[in-house]
């Protein structure tokens, strides 16, 4: 079991989730907002493992960091934070989506692109960046963890395998299977419309069982 302290940046609708999630393992973890007096309120929510905290303590103190926030804010936060952030585990669970005219939801990046290679690019030095918690969105996210009797799956992706049993950990600890679909690059198929993600070819939470079925049948589609 790893030790390392997490700290759930933002309070929105996946970040109060992953929180929640979080609450029912053995882990402690901090609950970090830019308004410190929503995070003192909402933590009382997930019992006293829970930590509410500024975003300054949370990253000066935690290792792994579940960015909870706007794609389009990540860049600037891991810019203003860089100096606390150098060497850490960056859990990125955005989406790079904004509604329609249609009242559905559009891609903001080019329809090649991931946010997860796009945020790649503005990491702290040493900082590990990891794709997860974000492929499903926040209700399915909420009703499907520590399902029984066999668990839903979480993917995830980066490019530094060392890391792998710290995000494993964390998948775990939120009530979910962890399978690793690649590195960075593989990003898109766990995005908003990706083949892996509830809002594209996935269509809803699947276990491990399902999910690996899934990927086999892609796979050999793709050598058809
Ligand atoms: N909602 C879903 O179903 C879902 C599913 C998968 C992935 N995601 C991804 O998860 C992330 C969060 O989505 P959400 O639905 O939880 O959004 P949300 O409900 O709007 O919450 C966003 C949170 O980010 C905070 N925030 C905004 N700008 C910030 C900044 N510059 N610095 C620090 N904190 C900032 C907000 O604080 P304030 O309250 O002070 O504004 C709020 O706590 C997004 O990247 C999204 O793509 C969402």
């Amino acid at each position: 079991m790893t030790t390392s302290k997490i700290a759930v940046i933002g309070l929105g609708n996946i970040g109060q989730v992953v929180a929640g999630n979080l609450s029912k393992s053995q882990r402690e973890f901090f609950v970090a907002d830019r308004n410190l007096e929503k995070a003192k309120e909402l933590s009382s929510n997930w019992g006293n493992k829970a930590q509410p905290s500024d975003i300054e303590t949370a990253v000066k103190t935690a290792q792994i960091f579940v960015l909870a926030i706007p794609f389009e804010v990540i860049e600037e936060f891991l810019k203003e934070y860089s100096k606390d952030l150098v060497g850490k585990i960056i859990v990125d669970p955005s989406n790079p989506i904004a509604p329609d005219e249609n009242g559905g939801f559009k891609k903001i990046i080019g329809e090649n692109e991931s946010a997860g290679e796009i945020n790649s690019k503005f990491l702290p030095e040493n900082a590990k960046l990891v794709k997860a918690l974000g492929t499903l969105g926040a209700a399915s996210l909420s009703e499907s963890a520590y399902q029984n009797p066999e668990k839903s799956v979480l993917f995830y992706t980066t490019d530094d395998e060392s890391i792998n049993p710290e995000v494993e950990s964390l998948i775990k600890d939120s009530g979910f299977e962890p399978l690793r679909i690649g590195g960075i690059d593989q990003s898109i198929r766990i995005e908003v419309f990706g083949d892996l993600h509830e809002f594209g070819a996935l269509g809803k939470p699947v276990t491990l069982t399902e999910a690996k079925g899934k990927i086999l049948n892609l796979t050999r589609s793709a050598f058809r």
